[in-house]
Order: C-alpha cells, then sequence, then structure tokens
C-alpha cells in the first residue's frame, strides 16, 4: 500500500473533534483527514444588562461601535425596513469601485460567513474536501460537516505561519479530491499572515484551476508591508475567491454584511446557494462605512496600540505571544486552556474557544483600554505563575 496515501481511522464521537485520519508525507508537511461531528457549542443566552457589563474579547469584535457617518446612514435608511424593493444606497457599485473591479465580480452575503458557507455548498460535491491549514477558522470546518464533507488539514509551521510547501504538496497529491484551497490572511486564531510572494507560491504551485478562497476578514489591521490583497488574481483570472466583511473594521458584526470578490462565473455558480437577503439598513451603513477611512485609521492605530501593549505585558510576566497582524492575539499558557477560559468567564471576561491542536493556547481579541486592563488583572489572577513573576519584576 502507498505509505503516503494510507488512512488509519479511528472512531469519534458526537460532538467531539477527532482525528478521521493521518496521512503522512514528510515530516514538515503532516496531513490530517479530520471531520468535526457537530455545531458550535449554543450561544449563551444572556439578558442585555448582563452582557453589557462583559468584557468581551471571544470574538474578534470591534468595541468601538459603527462610526457617526455609518451610524447616521443606517437611521436614514430605516424608512426602508417596511420594504422589499427599495433602493439599495449602492453597496454593490460601492464595492466594485472599491476594489476596482466590475460589479459582477461582487457578491453580497449576509456576513462573510454566509459566503464561506455558499462557497462549502458550491464546490464541496462528489466528496470533494476542502484543503487548509491548522489550526485556522473553525467556523468554516463546521460548514463543512454540515455538507458531509471532509477537510485536509496541514498543520501550521513551528512559527504558526501557514505551510505553503505543504499546501502545494497536498493539493498536488489529492488534487481531484479537493474541492477548493481555504487560505485564511491573517489566520484566526494566531494572526499570522500569508506575504504575497507566498500567495504566488501558492498559485504558481497547485493545479491551475483548483478554486482558492483567501478569507481577508482582517485585511484592514495588517501592517507588514509583505502583505497585500489578491483581488489581483480574480482580474488575472484565477479561480481565486476573495471574501471580506464589514463586521471587523466597520464594526457591523450585528448587522450582517460580507462580500465574495470573483470571476463572474464562480460568482454565478455561487449564488444559487446565497440566500439573497441582506437586510435594507446595512446596505447604506455599508457604503459609508467605505468611505470613512478616517474612523478605520483610528480603529487601526488604537487597536495595534492596545494589542502591543497587552502583548508586551504578557511577555513581561514570561509568557510568550505569537506576533499577530489582527485584532487578536494567542497567548501560550503553558497548561491547559479550556479551565483558564472557564475561569476568565466567572471574571466576567470572555476569551476565545479553544484552537486545536493549540490547546496551550488562549486567543484574547484586542477589546477597549479598560477591558484589556480588566484581562489583565484576570490573567494575574488565574494564572499563579504570572502572579508571581509580577511582584518578581
Ligand atoms: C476569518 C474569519 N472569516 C469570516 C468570519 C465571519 O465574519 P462575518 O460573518 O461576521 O462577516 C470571521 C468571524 O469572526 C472570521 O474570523
Amino acid at each position: 500500500m502507498d505509505g503516503t496515501r494510507r488512512v488509519s481511522r479511528r472512531g469519534f464521537v458526537g460532538g467531539v473533534t477527532t482525528a478521521l485520519g493521518y496521512l503522512t508525507l514528510e515530516p514538515s508537511s503532516r496531513l490530517w483527514a479530520q471531520s468535526v461531528v457537530g455545531n458550535a457549542a449554543p450561544r449563551a443566552q444572556r439578558t442585555a444588562d448582563e452582557y453589557d457589563t462583559l468584557a468581551k474579547l471571544a470574538n474578534n469584535e470591534n468595541p468601538y461601535g459603527p462610526s457617526e457617518a455609518v451610524m447616521k446612514a443606517m437611521q436614514q435608511s430605516f424608512k426602508y425596513a417596511n420594504r422589499y424593493g427599495y433602493p439599495e444606497g449602492g453597496i454593490v457599485e460601492a464595492i466594485a469601485k472599491h476594489h476596482d473591479v466590475k460589479e459582477e465580480n461582487v457578491m453580497l452575503g449576509s456576513g462573510s460567513g454566509e459566503i464561506l458557507d455558499v462557497v462549502c455548498n458550491t464546490y464541496l460535491h462528489n466528496g470533494r474536501k476542502i484543503l487548509s491549514s491548522e489550526p485556522s477558522y473553525d467556523v468554516l470546518y463546521q460548514h463543512v460537516t454540515a455538507f458531509k464533507a471532509d477537510s485536509i488539514r496541514v498543520p501550521v509551521l513551528p512559527d504558526f505561519r501557514q505551510d505553503i510547501p505543504g499546501l502545494i504538496k497536498a493539493a498536488r497529491t489529492f488534487n481531484r479530491d479537493i474541492g477548493f484551497v481555504y487560505l485564511c490572511s491573517p489566520n484566526n486564531p494566531t494572526g499570522r499572515i500569508v506575504t504575497q510572494r507566498e500567495i504566488k507560491q501558492l498559485l504558481d504551485g497547485i493545479p491551475e484551476d483548483m478554486p482558492v478562497l483567501i478569507d481577508e476578514a482582517y485585511f484592514h489591521f495588517v501592517e507588514d508591508p509583505d502583505y497585500g490583497t489578491s483581488v489581483p488574481y480574480v482580474l488575472d483570472g484565477r479561480p481565486v475567491i476573495v471574501t471580506r466583511t464589514f463586521s471587523k473594521i466597520a464594526a457591523l458584526a450585528g448587522m450582517r454584511l460580507g462580500y465574495a470578490i470573483a470571476r463572474p462565473e464562480m460568482i454565478r455558480a455561487m449564488r444559487p446557494n446565497a440566500t439573497g437577503t441582506i437586510n435594507a439598513i446595512v446596505k447604506y451603513g455599508g457604503v459609508a462605512a467605505l468611505k470613512d477611512t478616517e474612523t478605520q485609521a483610528k480603529v487601526k492605530r488604537v487597536t495595534l496600540e492596545l494589542r502591543k501593549k497587552t502583548a508586551a505585558d504578557l511577555q513581561s510576566l514570561g509568557y510568550a505571544v505569537i506576533p499577530s497582524e489582527a485584532n487578536f492575539f494567542m497567548v501560550h499558557l503553558r497548561r491547559p486552556v479550556q479551565p483558564v477560559i472557564e475561569e476568565f468567564k466567572k471574571k466576567r471576561v470572555l476569551v476565545g474557544r479553544p484552537f486545536p491542536p493549540l490547546l496551550e493556547h488562549l486567543r484574547v481579541s484586542v477589546g477597549t483600554a479598560d477591558e484589556m486592563s480588566r484581562f489583565l488583572t484576570a490573567f494575574k489572577e488565574i494564572v499563579p505563575q504570572a502572579r508571581t513573576a509580577a511582584k518578581a519584576s
């Protein structure tokens, strides 16, 4: 039997993520074929008063809320709340202009999460799998499971960067088994980017007709000059789908607006799988948000300052932090993360969920200065060595 394709299957229990298969290539490009059974845990039901008092550092949101200009645009569009056939405020045109593409290259989603769902539904037929990194945005893997499909996951490198040669090798090895490649950059949960050079390397190395979904949800927070958007590949005719969201930099997570940029024939293939229902108000908010670059620059500046300060504080307590280019970061706790998450919850600080296989790393979203100070206080109380280290310093 060909050793590179041998799959040893293990049983799994509902609700528990378990390796279904383990495929060996070289140590640096080990592949896992995994299935996640069951969906994410249901969201905790809280009263509004209770929710408002929490430090919310679990979902990589923008704590500052929509800008004044965005609020004004949304308020003015409330008059369409009772309509179906309302004027859409030019959102598709504004997105197309923003990226210098045609309107036929744009598809809206109720959040970019809907688009990820749609891409799965469109490209994971006939047992095709998603090829991606481990860890990466786990909600996508839940979509994959919902479509009863599998994933092939290439572990990230020791420095937590994505293993581009490993992904290329897997793409070539499993070629026709792959429905699409998913590349999240900056990657959630690590915050590490894939550089423009690496994206080119990937696209040059994989079969030319293999669809690649590049998730740029955290695009706006990146400082590294080696980073850039992959939209030009769409214009070059590559089967690349770029996704963006208004949930992060524009603070519209609760309003639900995201979009894909892709070749028109890919958009046409995907469209029947989308609900096509976006709320009237956020379309106006989105147009205003694209124009409001001043607020975006401010959010980026404050967020990165707080991220750097918190990371430095944790490092001075003796805890390593993965270098991030996003509005969140991971700290290495050197202990299982789940009980620590529970302890934070008791102190009314919500932090990120576990991201296997990094089960000793805690993902922390960057909130307001007050939230980050609550996080640090709780951290010193929960992680005893940190308290000792803090006293010693
Ligand atoms: C990497 C990534 N992609 C997509 C999403 C989905 O965001 P939304 O559906 O709010 O656009 C998220 C949300 O956290 C994310 O982290």
